[in-house]
């Protein structure tokens, strides 16, 4: 049986979230469709700052935008005091339309335009530099603006993680940030330039990683940096240890547990203070959380379409990997639910598959599930982080709607999109506009 988290629960049968029946949810708005607890996310938010703030007096969480990107969520967060990690143009006036002040947002990214960093000066927004090459250009676009910018560097720091491949980013090999070794002549690059000022550093070692050790070895990683660069004449504002701390996907049977935020904190933030109190200076300790403080928020609800016996016993439903990519990208797994009988005992083994034209859409894979039959109703569980955010119009269907609860209430916070939303940016070339005559 599936343990649930406490923000969710049964009543009548049906599962609830936020004071609110996920049955009549789905027969108001619709299916499929996500639906956030908003007292959830504010309460994941104030276990972080708590924990953090046990350890060190200046800390702030820079909610990675990319996580669930609704203006919504971003708002919520802003009203608890957190910024911003931005990754695009986008995220960055997504954050400031939502109340962030632009001295908690940095702007990172190893791929940066010339535009993003024009915004960036314009707005007064940070900038994590993943290259040398970004330092001449923001250099140029800041003397333009008779501005100086403040930035940080990115830095490599060569730390294996146990997580999914394709979400280490601190690995040697990896596209992002600059080595450990060469951060120094970096930083010497930059304090040579007129219209840049290095004020912090800044690392991200990965995503959805279950063990504190790799973030203690960051920081010590970083902080041996800050050492050397603060003797180089590096006056630091903020150190960000970026975020990666993993959640728990598995409710049923023996998943890993996650590590609790006051174990992340207390495993890192000494290795921080031990330094910065042997250098003297008192720098805001920053991290980029954005699965643990909305991943376990949301549920996705879905109606089963059909059953189908054959090599397995197929559950149709009506969202695919085109609104949930992760099961078949990263082989990750969600906890599935019969939404409308959440205690029924299981009866046999079911895989959930989606409406997409590809055999891979399949988001969970041999389940014991209580009698599926049409009609049904799924929730998919802990979709908050990385889930609307990496949706996609594919095989022609426009993404469905965000609902918020809180306290028993319910509204849209994000309607679904129509066939008109799938025209609405099409161009016809002129040699393929039908002639009337
Ligand atoms: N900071 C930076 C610079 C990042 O690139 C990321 C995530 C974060 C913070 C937030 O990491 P988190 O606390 O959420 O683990 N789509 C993948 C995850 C990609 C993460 C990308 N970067 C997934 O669904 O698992």
């Amino acid at each position: 049986m599936v343990k649930l988290p406490p923000h969710l629960s049964v009543q009548n049968q049906h599962l609830m979230i936020g004071g609110c029946d996920t049955v009549k949810l789905a027969f108001t708005y619709g299916t499929p469709l996500y639906v956030t607890d908003e007292t959830r996310i504010r309460d994941n938010y104030r276990e972080w700052i708590s924990a953090l703030s046990a350890h060190y007096p200046l800390v702030r969480i820079l909610y990675a935008a990319k996580a669930n990107g609704n203006l919504n969520i971003l708002k919520i967060l802003a009203m608890e005091g957190a910024g911003a990690d931005v990754f695009s143009a986008g995220e960055l006036h997504l954050a400031l339309l939502a109340g962030m002040k632009p001295e908690h947002l940095l702007f990172n990214g190893s791929s940066k335009t010339e535009a993003d960093h024009r915004l960036a000066v314009s707005k007064g927004v940070r900038v994590s530099l993943d290259s040398l090459d970004e330092l001449a250009m923001l250099d140029q676009i800041a003397e333009e603006a008779g501005k100086v910018a403040e930035v940080s560097f990115r830095v490599n720091p060569a730390i294996d993680v146990p997580t999914h491949p394709k979400i280490a980013t601190g690995l040697a090999t990896s596209k992002f940030g600059i080595p450990a070794a060469e951060i120094t002549d970096a930083y010497a690059a930059a304090l040579a330039c007129k219209n840049v000022a290095p004020v912090g550093i800044h690392c991200h070692i990965g995503s959805q990683i279950l063990d504190t050790e790799p973030f203690r070895r960051e920081a010590e990683v970083m902080m041996e940096l800050v050492d050397e660069l603060f003797h180089m004449g590096v006056k630091f504002k903020f150190i960000d240890l970026g975020g990666g701390l993993g959640v728990k996907y598995e409710h049923s049977g023996s998943g890993p547990d996650a590590p609790t935020f006051a174990g992340y904190a207390s495993s890192v933030l000494p290795v921080c203070k031990s330094v910065l109190a042997r250098l003297g200076i008192q720098p805001e300790i920053w991290i980029e959380p954005g699965r643990s403080l909305v991943c376990d928020s949301t549920v996705l609800l879905s109606k089963v379409n059909s059953v189908k016996k054959a090599h397995k016993t197929f559950v149709n439903i009506d969202a695919g990997f085109n609104l949930l990519a992760r099961p078949v990208m990263y082989d990750s797994y969600h906890e599935v639910l019969v939404a409308n009988r959440a205690d029924e005992a299981p009866d046999g083994t079911y895989t959930v598959t989606g409406p997409i034209c590809e055999t891979g859409d399949i988001l969970a894979h041999d389940r014991q599930l209580p009698g599926v039959v049409a009609g049904d109703l799924v929730a998919i569980l802990d979709t908050g982080a990385y889930g609307y955010s990496m949706a996609s119009q594919y095989n022609g269907r426009g993404r469905c709607a965000e609902v918020l609860v809180r306290n028993g209430q319910a509204e849209l916070m994000r309607r679904a999109e129509t066939i008109d939303d799938l025209m609405a940016t099409l161009k016809t070339p002129s040699w393929l506009q039908v002639n009337p005559e």
